[in-house]
């Protein structure tokens, strides 16, 4: 086991670290949290844990190697850093970088990153003899994030690419709607749900199939349904714009869906503002398609759904039977905060 950090996205207070901690879970990697700080998520698990979060991940930015944590001042981080072994971790020959980063204002009275980063360069270089600094194209990246008073520095390791869910979000899909969730976030509600590669996860409400989108890249088998033929013609559109072959996307309604088993259920019912409810009430459509999850999960499965938070999908999904696990939150416009909520169908003894 190692000591390893993820630096995290502001996006949302609570989700970043939920998502990170449930792709370890739904991966069977072991791991024990050391700290959650501002944007940060310290754990003890194996290395190679980093490239499926990397890969699955839709709200960590980064995984790094923890090699020292240091109050953030200059006097503590000179004396830490002169206890830290970068031989460990720098052959000879390679190149390195320093990169500091500040979370929010944390510190800014205290340090100077782009001296900080000239420091810990220099100090690297005088304690690992023939190794060198690139600041283009290094063979090794140092990271060093300041958040709540402290400096956590490590070895990069993993890094989400910049575009990877830009271009993927609704208005690059060839088929929009204004209904459609952000792809991150989309990705974030397959993870939450604990799916695993192979798995069939079904989008009772599939829209233009973000969900469906999103769980594919993590290898997973997809279902969709949505009442309106449009959206089914135009979800099947985007996914042939991105290669993208779903077990099925059917024309059904998500009070009676065809089906009989499925390992999970990710999904963003119509809130009758941008998308039609046809007649009946969000609360109608949720409880419905709760019941109907819970008929159709298997034990000790999972159903991650998002609702307007006035709705207390909580209470819905407990009074039905499942294990309420956690429920987040997130700001959309001024009347319009999703709760994004997890739900188990609970193993029988
Ligand atoms: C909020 S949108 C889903 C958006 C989707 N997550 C996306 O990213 O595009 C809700 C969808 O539910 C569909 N819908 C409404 N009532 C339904 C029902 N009873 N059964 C299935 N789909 C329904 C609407 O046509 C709409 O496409």
């Amino acid at each position: 086991m190692s000591k390893l950090f993820f630096l995290l996205s502001g996006e949302n207070p609570t989700l970043p670290v939920s998502e990170a901690k449930a792709i370890l879970e739904a991966e069977g990697y072991p791991y024990s949290v050391i700290e959650k700080m501002d944007q940060i998520l310290r754990v003890e698990s194996t290395v190679e844990c980093v490239k499926i979060v990397q890969l699955r991940t839709a709200f960590t930015k980064l995984c790094a190697l923890e090699l020292f944590v240091a109050e953030a001042n200059y006097a503590d981080i000179g004396k830490v850093v002169q206890e830290t072994n970068f031989r460990d971790v720098l052959s000879l020959g390679e190149s390195f970088v320093v990169r500091i980063k500040r979370i929010k204002n944390y510190a800014d009275q205290a340090i100077n990153t782009m001296d900080l980063e000239v420091k810990l360069g220099r100090h690297i270089l005088e304690q690992t003899p023939g190794v060198k600094v690139n600041l283009k194209h290094p063979d090794k990246t140092f990271v060093g994030i300041i958040t709540n008073g402290k400096l956590v520095f490590g070895l990069k390791l993993t890094e989400l690419g910049s575009k990877t869910f830009s271009e993927r979000r609704p208005r690059k899909k060839p088929f929009f709607h204004p209904s459609a969730m952000p792809s991150k976030l989309a990705r974030c509600m397959i993870n939450l749900a604990h799916v695993k590669a192979e798995d069939t996860i079904l989008d009772p409400f599939c829209g233009t199939g973000s969900s469906l989108i999103e769980a594919t890249y993590i290898g997973c088998h997809t279902l969709g349904t949505d009442v309106a033929k449009r959206m089914i013609l135009g979800c099947r559109e985007n996914l042939r714009f991105f290669n993208i072959n779903a077990k099925g996307v059917i024309l059904a309604d998500a009070r009676k869906l065809p089906f009989c088993k499925i390992d999970c259920i990710v999904t963003d019912p119509p809130y009758g503002r941008s998308a039609s409810t046809l007649k009946s009430t969000t609360k109608e459509l949720v409880q419905s398609v709760l019941e109907t999850a819970y008929n159709l999960l298997t034990e000790g499965h999972r159903i991650c759904i998002a609702s307007p938070k006035t709705l207390n999908i909580s209470i819905i999904g407990t009074s039905i039977g499942f294990k309420h696990i956690e429920s987040h939150f997130a700001y959309v416009h001024s009347t319009l905060t999703r709760e994004i909520a997890v739900f188990e169908k609970e193993l029988k003894h």
